[in-house]
């Protein structure tokens, strides 16, 4: 790998190394008005563990109904790929919906590549797959799929799919998320892609499934407040913001806030940042598509639909697009 191309930052480096993406990327958001945070600072470590415990709440309905559609139409989906396949995954984290893609294609793949920011957890995904399937090669690279990645040079001829689930394309605007499927397209010169997507349904499921009852979602929002302390040597009191999940109609989105509680002033790497009472940083986007309404963003991205599967609620809804 070249240096500082796909750069891994580990656990121990974190307090100890600025990681500059970080820092701009939060200097700039909270500059801008509205004040804002990318999404993808939300998994740190316990971030990704907060993740995982979303995943298990009542009220987070995506993980299960998606795995109960991947695990219904997985030998479906198998056979309408080829043989030796090489399987991309950007944004791999606990790996735990692959594993039923694997379980049908089983001796199709020839080389699993999941693609990670998370390198802790990458690393620990690897060892589980190749020791699950240990005739699979499995080659993991650390990297934040939102930029330009690096795939194994290496790599067997084979046809290239793409797996991409948790309605993780629903965290960029449209323009941004069809620049990332053309993107994933051409660097990956995948031929087909695997895509879960989250469809638009009653408002009160939605905004219950972002601002759960347990306060999970919440400790997830305000996580990324204890990273700037942490890391930027940020003085945010948690106290002093709630969390907020609400429903933007004219954009079919969830989007999560933090709310300042008072009038304030934080400082972040020394910069002071000033707070209405009030005022909120927005923190992620969670777009809503019907499933026409993806298909016509995959075509914009220079995909062709193919079939998806939807459960009977209407739910969320499973889509295989090729190249
Ligand atoms: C990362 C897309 C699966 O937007 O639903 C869950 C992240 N944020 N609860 C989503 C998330 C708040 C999630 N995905």
């Amino acid at each position: 790998m070249a240096p500082g191309a796909n750069a891994a930052r580990t656990e121990e480096d974190e307090g100890t190394t600025l990681d500059l993406d970080f820092a701009q990327s939060v200097l700039a958001g909270l500059s801008a008005a509205p004040k804002t945070l990318e999404p993808k600072w939300l998994y740190d470590a316990l971030g990704a563990k907060i993740f995982e415990a979303i995943c298990e709440l009542d009220t987070y309905y995506p993980t299960r109904m998606e795995m109960s559609l991947l695990a219904a139409r997985a030998p479906e989906i198998a056979e309408s790929l080829g043989k030796d396949l090489i399987l991309i995954e950007p944004g791999s984290g606990e790996g735990v919906k692959v594993r039923l893609l694997l379980d049908a294609l089983a001796e199709r793949v020839a080389v699993y590549v999941p693609v990670d920011i998370a390198a802790e957890q990458l690393v620990f995904l690897a060892q589980s797959i190749s020791a699950a399937y240990p005739d699979m090669l499995v080659a993991p690279v650390v990297a934040d799929f939102t930029g330009a990645f690096v795939l194994p040079s290496d790599l067997p001829d084979g046809e290239r799919v793409l797996f991409f689930p948790g309605s993780t394309i629903g965290n960029f605007e449209p323009d941004e998320a069809i620049a990332l499927l053309a993107r994933l397209r051409e660097e990956s010169q995948a031929d087909d892609l695997i895509i879960g997507i989250d469809t638009c349904k009653d408002p009160e499921r939605l905004v219950a499934a972002y601002d759960d009852p347990v306060g999970v979602t919440a400790s997830f929002n305000k996580n990324l407040l204890n990273r700037i302390n942490r890391e930027l040597g940020g003085t945010f009191d948690l106290a002093a913001f709630r969390h907020e999940a609400r429903f933007n109609a004219e954009k079919s989105r969830v989007e999560m806030h933090l709310v300042s509680l008072a009038e304030q002033t934080v400082t972040v790497l020394g910069q002071p940042i000033a707070f209405a009472e009030g005022e909120t940083i927005h923190t992620e986007s969670s777009h809503k598509y019907a499933p026409e309404d993806f298909q016509a963003l995959a075509v914009r991205a220079g995909w062709t639909p193919d079939r998806y599967w939807i459960d009977d609620e209407g739910l969320f809804s499973l889509h295989v697009v090729r190249a």
